[in-house]
């Protein structure tokens, strides 16, 4: 059993909500991948593809990937990380992963509240709200094989999320 928990899913689902309330209730140190790399990278990560590109973001990404190997605790990931180079097999070997899942009714919806509250995701530039569901519909599914490669799966509609990410560490460290 690592000391290292990647909480990995798509955009909206709550991976940093989670895991800044998981790692209250477990006092384990928390870290926000995204973040780490737009303090590396001196700018938003909208800043960064707007200027170099979805793939120039996508190398940086994986490379922070690598690097979380030295970060002890609960990690939450970007969405699109574990679809992209061998990252998911990076983090497997690096630490426990967790796919937080949601369905394409509860993703939408919470992506439509963030926009319309006025959190600008990059992916989501240009497209109307209403067709949400659609686009996440498609690529929710894409992206299924890399996040069905996690070692495990919580429902955050169906489950006490929390409880589940609770049984998932060693007696130790409870
Ligand atoms: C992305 C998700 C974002 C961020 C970037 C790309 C994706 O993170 O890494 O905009 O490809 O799904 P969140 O999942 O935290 O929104």
């Amino acid at each position: 059993m690592h000391n290292r928990y990647y909480l990995i899913g798509y955009m909206g689902v709550g991976k940093s909500t989670w895991a800044k309330k998981w790692a209250k209730a477990s006092q384990l140190p928390v870290h926000d991948l995204d973040k780490l790399l737009e303090l590396r990278l001196q700018m938003s990560i909208s800043e960064y593809i707007s200027a170099f590109g979805e793939l120039a973001f996508r190398k940086e990404e994986r490379e922070e990937i690598r690097r979380s190997g030295n970060l002890e605790g609960i990690i939450a990931v970007g969405g699109g990380s574990p679809c992209f180079y061998d990252n998911m097999d990076v983090m497997n070997a690096q630490g426990e992963t967790i796919y937080l899942h949601a369905g394409v009714g509860f993703l939408s919806k919470r992506l439509q509240d963030s926009t319309l509250a006025g959190n600008e995701r990059p992916l989501l530039k240009g497209l109307e709200v209403a067709m949400y569901p659609e686009f996440v519909g498609k690529h929710l599914l894409e992206r299924m094989p890399y996040y069905d490669q996690a070692a495990h799966r919580i429902s955050v509609e169906k489950e006490d999320v929390l409880a589940a990410l609770h049984s998932l560490m060693p007696p130790y460290t409870k």
